[in-house]
């Protein structure tokens, strides 16, 4: 062996001893180091994880208690209206016959009274008659409410002359229209429409339109009563000029007892149940009813269309021949 072959002999075993002890250096202190750090690292994560879990399920159980309670009230509150609601019609019910026990007896008492416009017998009994009309159509109202809420309210539809029912209710309305001087004016359809409903309601919902806007409207005001078909909808519209609705309250009039803070001695006329009813009506049909302002001072015009026959499923109204 020569002297070359036996210092790269050494050398190779140098390196190789070399390696293995930088093997055993790095194994012995550097990588047990780094364990022992991802160990503790770990261990940190899994106390973290478990701390969170434990938060987590403390919330969970508080979410699950807050919606036991929330179902508890929900029952509660729908018990509640159940009542409220059985109350209101058992009410409106019975107080219907003392009140046209009421009505009969002002009304005999009125007859076997002297005649004389500045009578104070008559005067009183004239108070107590108007008095029993507010409060009957008070009750009306109230039945129709509690029907809508328990789900009892129901329209019948049988065909009936459209044109005849508004001169009807216009005729009616004209005695109040009268006495505000209110020119109250309907512009007559040329053809003669006949439509499926139901006639005492959409009576009552045209006779609320009208009574509102002659209620409405300035004295010796205007109102004005219109009403076509169009792609097999009848559709009517009262104008008046009265003093318009804004635009922020358009959609919230037609919720119950709702009323404008525009006129106090107006909003004392009424319950503000009228047009909610008036849209049950409608929908019941499967109508539509709206308003059209252009703003405060501006007027109004109230609108409803129904279908002239009744859609038997979900969907446009038939087309009209
Ligand atoms: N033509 C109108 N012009 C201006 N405001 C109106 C008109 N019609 C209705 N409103 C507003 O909408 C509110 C609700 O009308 P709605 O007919 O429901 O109640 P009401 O007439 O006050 O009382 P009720 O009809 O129960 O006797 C009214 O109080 C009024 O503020
Ligand atoms: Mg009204």
């Amino acid at each position: 062996m020569s002297l070359w072959q036996i210092l790269v002999s050494y050398a190779l075993l140098g390196a190789a001893v070399l390696s293995l002890l930088t093997y055993w250096i790095t194994k012995k202190f550097v990588l047990r180091k780094m364990n022992r750090t991802i160990m503790k690292v770990e261990h940190n994560y899994q106390q973290q994880i478990a701390s969170l879990q434990m938060q987590l399920s403390g919330k969970v159980n508080m979410l699950e208690g807050m919606v036991n309670k929330l179902r508890l009230s929900n029952q509660e509150l729908t018990r509640l209206n159940e009542i409220r609601s059985k109350f209101m019609s058992i009410a409106a019910h019975d107080l219907r016959q003392p009140l046209s026990s009421i009505q009969g007896f002002a009304s005999v008492l009125m007859m076997d009274s002297p005649q004389g416009g500045g009578n104070n017998d008559q005067i009183a009994l004239n108070n107590i008659l108007k008095a029993t009309d507010n409060m009957n159509m008070l009750m009306a109202d109230l039945m129709d409410i509690s029907m809508i809420e328990s789900g009892r309210f129901k329209v019948e539809g049988e065909p009936f002359n459209f044109n005849a029912l508004v001169s009807d209710v216009v005729t009616l309305q004209s005695v109040n229209a009268q006495k505000k001087g209110i020119f109250l004016q309907k512009t007559s359809y040329p053809v003669e429409i006949t439509v499926e409903a139901d006639r005492f309601r959409i009576s009552q919902v045209l006779n609320n339109l009208i009574g509102n806007a002659i209620k409405f409207a300035p004295q010796g005001g205007r109102v004005e009563t219109r009403f076509f078909v169009e792609d097999g909808w009848v559709v009517c519209k009262v104008s008046d000029n009265g003093p318009g609705i804004l635009h922020s309250e358009k959609s919230k009039i037609f919720d119950k007892f709702h009323q404008s803070d525009n006129d106090r001695n107006l909003k004392k006329q009424g319950w503000g149940l009228g047009l909610s009813i008036a849209q049950e009506i409608v929908n019941a049909h499967g109508g539509e009813i709206g308003v059209e302002s252009a703003g405060l001072g501006q007027g109004a015009t109230f609108w409803f269309k129904i279908p002239q026959v009744p859609v038997k499923a979900e969907g446009s109204p038939p087309e009209t021949k």
